[in-house]
């Protein structure tokens, strides 16, 4: 038997995000967020669920807090819900909702978990959304007005911070798919909330360095490879349009100050209405972080289309690939690719993997066991991988499971579950599964047997 250690200090953690956990959706004074209004209408999520109860974090946190601490956490990344604490979206603060993340960053101290804590999982305030949401530039100031609050109210304690959870999704899959909240199907629209969030993450980095509370701020991208269907020159650029959209107009604007050129021009040849860039706010939106997160999943696979606009691509599996209940193939390759790619291409200093797992339909034994070895497979590859990856140079700070427990999977409900802890969403009881357990000895041994 072999071992695989990794450096001394390193921190294992899991994540998880408000919307998709606490429920309470009524209580002390929370505000309506774009999440509570999308779920609503029927169509947008499966079964017509919500997070209204989602695994009742809200009420159990001090329990779930436990609980993280017999797996031997050594960290953990939550988001705040903004409408806890700005009922809505600005002036008013809700006291309540301050208490409710104090209490929880005091439960986790005492437990000696660190927070690891995100400004914005995507549950905006509905009453922004009514004034245009991400759309509006004013947003920005408004996201600087909560960031400004949870730093100078957290600060003291909290010493990890991410703006932004993918940035990606949350414009594209909000404002142009449609697939998550508010959903709307305009292109120019996802562009300039994109646009909007990167002035608004730039307003909170500078506050935050200003604030002298110390500690360290990135941002959570979800960056994965898209990798050319077949040799065929369309193919080809297919791919590397859809690297375009998915990781280099997200990744360059932070690291390197600019947008892609070669996207730019696509997206204008398309009839796409492109933000006015200013210089001082690339300036802003690319100032030096601590870390950049990375969420990583899986690569895909694109082919050319000329049915879809404005991207004429679409995204196919190989034949015979092994795919998880949503359909995603596992490719843990591509998830050192991608590191290695943050560091060489972008000069990433320190990558924190903010998340990484999968789905599989899990199934609770008679003895309450749940026996989810695909999931502990492909969590053993991607930490393997993530191992040699350290080896060869690339500096990882920290690692994160996506998720602690099963939770609200936005369009999918309840149906899709990624945590390595089982929820009855019945009884609310927790069900530590065998990843979870693999996953605790992980930790202790910082490391594997292999
Ligand atoms: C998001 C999570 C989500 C996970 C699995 C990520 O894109 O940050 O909120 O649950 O993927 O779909």
């Amino acid at each position: 038997m072999g071992k695989i250690q990794f450096p001394e200090g390193f921190i294992w953690g899991c994540a998880t995000s408000s919307y998709q956990i606490e429920g309470g959706v009524h209580e002390d004074g929370r505000g309506e967020t774009i999440w509570d209004r999308y779920c609503s209408i029927p169509g947008n999520v499966a079964n017509g669920e919500n997070g209204d109860v989602a695994s009742d974090h809200f009420h159990r946190y001090r329990e779930d807090v436990a609980l993280m601490k017999r797996m031997g956490m050594k960290a953990y990344r939550f988001s705040i819900a903004w409408s806890r604490i700005l009922p809505a979206g600005y002036g008013e603060v809700n006291e309540k909702g301050i208490q409710f993340y104090s209490n929880l960053i005091d439960e986790l101290l005492a437990a000696g978990i660190e927070p690891y804590v995100t400004l914005y999982h995507w549950d905006l305030p509905q009453a922004l959304q009514d004034r245009g949401g991400w759309t509006n530039p004013q947003m920005a100031e408004y996201f600087l007005e909560f960031g400004r609050i949870c730093i100078d109210r957290f600060g003291d304690r909290v010493k990890k911070w991410i703006t932004l959870n993918e940035p990606y999704c949350a414009a594209f899959l909000g404002y142009y798919e449609g697939r998550q909240a508010p959903g709307y199907h305009d292109f120019s629209a996802a562009v300039s909330a994109a646009y909007h969030m990167y002035v608004g993450h730039g307003l909170v980095v500078k506050y935050f360095r200003e604030s002298g509370k110390g500690g360290e701020i990135g941002i959570a991208l979800n960056l994965m490879g898209r990798l050319p269907f077949s040799e065929k020159p369309e193919d080809v650029e297919a791919a590397k349009r859809a690297d375009g959209y998915l990781n280099r107009w997200f990744i360059e604007p932070i690291m390197l100050g600019k947008y892609p050129q070669d996207m730019i021009d696509f997206y204008t040849s398309q009839g796409v209405v492109l933000p006015k860039f200013q210089k001082e706010e690339l300036e802003l939106m690319s100032q030096p972080l601590d870390f950049i997160g990375l969420n990583y999943y899986n690569d895909f696979h694109v082919k050319y289309s000329e049915k879809v606009w404005p991207l004429q691509f679409v995204i196919e599996n190989l034949p015979h690939s092994v795919v998880n209940d949503r359909n995603w193939p596992v490719t843990e390759m591509g998830f050192k690719r991608m590191m290695k790619r943050m560091k060489e291409e972008y000069g990433v200093g320190n990558i924190v993997v903010t998340e990484n797992g999968t789905s599989f339909h899990d199934v609770v034994s008679g003895n309450y066991e749940v026996k989810d070895y695909a999931r502990l497979d492909y969590l053993e590859r991607h930490i393997r991988v993530l191992h040699e990856t350290i080896e060869e140079g690339v500096n990882v700070s920290a690692y994160f499971v996506w998720s602690f427990y099963d939770n609200f999977e936005w369009s999918f409900g309840y149906n899709s579950r990624f945590g390595i802890v089982y929820v009855d969403f019945k009884t609310q009881e927790r069900i530590v599964k065998e990843s979870g357990h693999w996953y605790s000895q992980v930790i202790e041994r910082n490391g594997l047997e292999v």
